[in-house]
């Protein structure tokens, strides 16, 4: 496992790469868990390379959320990758990444940019499209790994690696999930011992729209006043926002059909959460 910090030395050692065979990337912002790891272990599996980042992006967060307040664990980080044989780790500082003359951004617009995550955090969508370019040019993988669990996240990748022609696959995972269901998440760790039980209520919604769907009910505002419903039922959770929309560009849908994302979002405590149940276009439910 070799250690990558400075920009210009993963430059060059990308440079190198078509030698050595195809390269899976994971970026991340770190204190992995196990659904980072899938990710991880794909990408080992997949490619003759693995690369992760660990970068706790500032320029994704709101000024309301401050990302020194972000849970950090390198050492136990760099543990869990050497453990999953990863060949780089590349830790940027966020310094470098952003320098004091730093003045070019890749800002997404649409229904994509500026509905549910894009309303609730202005900058969040816009600095991880900015990041993930700079990161996708630095490191020059072949396929990068996403999680499901962010689903607007991957529409806003997947638009700018078609917009910029970006030349990247991208493969998506399904979202990992604790035992009762809670998809796992680095804000968790934010939730008291009775917020915790409390938190699994996003996916309770979600399947509980989804049963809704499988029989036969397909109008939005059913589905979304379900969910809503529920999460008013749990009086610690205030929620954000409860969605049936189009996967690609996040924009309303009238209807349920296969070919649509549930999305749900919720503050409860100091954690905000978010999940989502994607209807695939062949009638599959990836939850
Ligand atoms: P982070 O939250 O660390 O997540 C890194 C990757 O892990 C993302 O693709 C995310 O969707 C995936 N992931 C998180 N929780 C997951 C779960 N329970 N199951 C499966 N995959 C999961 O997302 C980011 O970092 C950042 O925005 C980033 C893309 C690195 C840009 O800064």
């Amino acid at each position: 496992m070799r250690i990558i910090n400075n920009l210009d030395e993963m430059t060059e050692t990308a440079r190198g790469w078509l030698a050595g065979g195809s390269v899976g990337f994971v970026p991340t912002m770190g204190h992995l868990h196990a659904g980072h790891l899938t990710l991880v272990q794909a990408a080992h599996q997949e490619c003759e390379i693995s690369v992760v980042s660990i970068l706790v992006n500032p320029l994704q967060f709101d000024p309301t959320e401050d990302p020194a307040d972000y849970p950090r664990n390198l050492a136990q980080d760099l543990q869990l990758l050497n453990a999953a044989n990863v060949a780089i780790i590349f830790t940027p500082s966020a310094e470098d990444m952003y320098p004091p003359d730093f003045s070019t951004y890749v800002t997404p617009s649409g229904p994509l940019a500026e509905r549910l995550e894009g309303a609730s955090r202005p900058a969040y969508l816009r600095g991880v499209a900015t990041v993930t370019t700079k990161l996708f040019q630095l490191v020059r993988p072949d396929i990068a790994y996403l999680g499901q669990k962010d689903a607007q996240q991957i529409a806003v990748i997947r638009q700018l690696v078609r917009d910029l022609n970006v030349d990247i696959s991208l493969r998506v995972l399904p979202t990992v999930r604790e035992d009762d269901g809670l998809a796992m998440g680095c804000s968790n760790v934010l939730l008291s011992a009775s917020e915790r039980p409390v938190a699994t209520i996003l996916y309770r919604a979600l399947l509980a729209a989804k049963a809704l769907i499988d029989s036969g009910e397909g109008r939005s505002a059913v589905i979304e006043k379900a969910m809503a419903d529920l999460v008013a039922s749990e009086t610690m959770v205030k929620l954000d926002y409860a969605a049936v929309c189009h996967p690609d560009t996040f924009a309303e849908l009238a209807e349920a059909v296969p070919g649509t994302l549930l999305a749900i979002a919720a503050h409860i405590g100091k954690a905000r959460l978010v999940d989502n149940f994607l209807w695939t276009t062949d009638g599959r439910w990836l939850i």
